[in-house]
């Protein structure tokens, strides 16, 4: 049986969980890859890398993300991180100093909170409603701040796993230029949507030099790889490669770089992203069909078309920190929404997510759920 799954029903289910089953995840086609790299019998992958990452290596990473975005990605525009928690950690030291003021979305992913809270930034929340960033109050913070970055989530963000609409695209790109700050576009779930168009790498789409996207095997491969990349203009990526850390250490990862390069040479990677969007858009139906069918009356959410969340509002008078300890005593968790807000607002939210268990298992769970609500 697979793991999450209603094996565990007399356990608590966890929806707060962000990361994939242990079914999901490609051992066999992981071990088959790294048998290729090993038997060719070339020992440069375990060697200190290329600061940008091996060249060969990016080219395969670029036809693969030129193939899956429709679009073209050269790898004179890629550098290869330890994923996308570490890329935002070495953006942090590269363009923010102590106290800088920096802007995120509110809500957004918790530990991207705690990743600006180790570099002390003053971090202001600008509100995201069902088109993404709301431009109106991101015009009245920079008329107050000068911030050094805008970190944000345009596909299927963490948690709401609502998308940027493109006019406020537009208008975001338009602000960075003329008040010149980075964007930082967190793009973790960009390759996994369900239903609607494919959003493109925010790189992609502006000619701009101020705009860093960073992607991830995390959600499309597997979370132990530790491998992401950023893409940017080569440029921007000059004061990657020049960082102490990449200076002294090299390309960052090449063992791991080495073994997803034969991962997706082999074809693997792109049809596990074709059995990974089938697989969720089937757990995020079951999810939210629960919703329906068990807390229709207490809730308010949007079916997602991409990510791995579903972002729930219960009635305003509702604490949803109290309610997760009844929840648990019931055997169903979840993540509150004030966990994703960095002013301790959003109380009435919660986070819920079908990546881990199978459908069976969130049909229980939110039928746990609705005995407590
Ligand atoms: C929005 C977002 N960014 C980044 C990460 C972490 O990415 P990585 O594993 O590549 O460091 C997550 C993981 O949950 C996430 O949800």
């Amino acid at each position: 049986m697979e793991s999450g799954s209603l094996k565990t029903t007399h356990n608590i289910i966890d929806l707060g969980l962000g990361h994939p089953s242990l079914s999901l995840l490609p051992l066999h086609e992981m071990e088959k890859a790294m048998n290729r790299v090993l038997h060719r019998k070339n020992p440069e992958f375990l060697q200190y890398g290329r600061a940008l990452g091996d060249d060969a290596s990016r080219l395969i990473l670029a036809r693969f993300l030129s193939e899956v975005n429709e679009e073209c990605i050269t790898p004179e525009g890629l550098f290869i991180t330890n994923g996308i928690s570490q890329g935002l950690d070495l953006a942090c030291t590269l363009f923010t100093g102590r106290h800088d003021t920096i802007f995120v979305e509110e809500p957004t992913y918790f530990y991207a909170h705690t990743i600006f809270s180790d570099h002390h930034l003053n971090v202001i929340g600008i509100p995201v409603d069902d088109q993404g960033i709301t431009i109106e109050a991101l015009e009245d913070m920079l008329r107050v701040y000068s911030p050094a970055f805008l970190y944000i989530i345009p596909p299927f963000q963490n948690p709401t796993s609502v998308s940027l609409a493109p006019d406020r695209r537009e208008k975001l790109l338009t602000l960075s230029k003329k008040h010149d700050f980075y964007i930082l576009s967190d793009e973790a779930y960009q390759l996994l949507h369900y239903s609607g168009p494919l959003i493109l790498p925010l790189a992609s789409m502006a000619e701009s030099e101020k705009v860093i996207s960073f992607g991830s095997f995390s959600k499309i491969c597997a979370p132990g790889l530790r491998l992401g990349w950023i893409q940017a203009h080569p440029s921007v990526l000059r004061n990657f490669t020049h960082a102490g850390y990449v200076v002294s250490s090299g390309g960052l990862n090449p063992f791991t770089l080495g073994i997803i390069t034969s991962f997706i040479e082999a074809g693997y990677q792109k049809e596990h992203l074709l059995y990974l969007r089938e697989k969720y858009k089937k757990r995020a139906y079951a999810l939210s069909s629960a919703l329906q069918k068990y807390c229709k009356e207490k809730t308010t959410f949007t079916e997602p078309r991409g990510g791995f969340f579903i972002w729930v509002e219960l009635e305003s008078d509702c604490d949803a920190e109290e309610l997760l300890e009844r929840a648990e005593e019931k055997g169903v968790s979840f993540q509150p929404g004030v966990r994703f807000s960095h002013r301790g607002k959003l109380k009435n939210y919660v986070r819920l997510s079908f990546s881990y268990y199978d459908e069976e298992a969130l049909t229980e769970g939110v039928r746990r759920l609705s005995e407590v609500l």
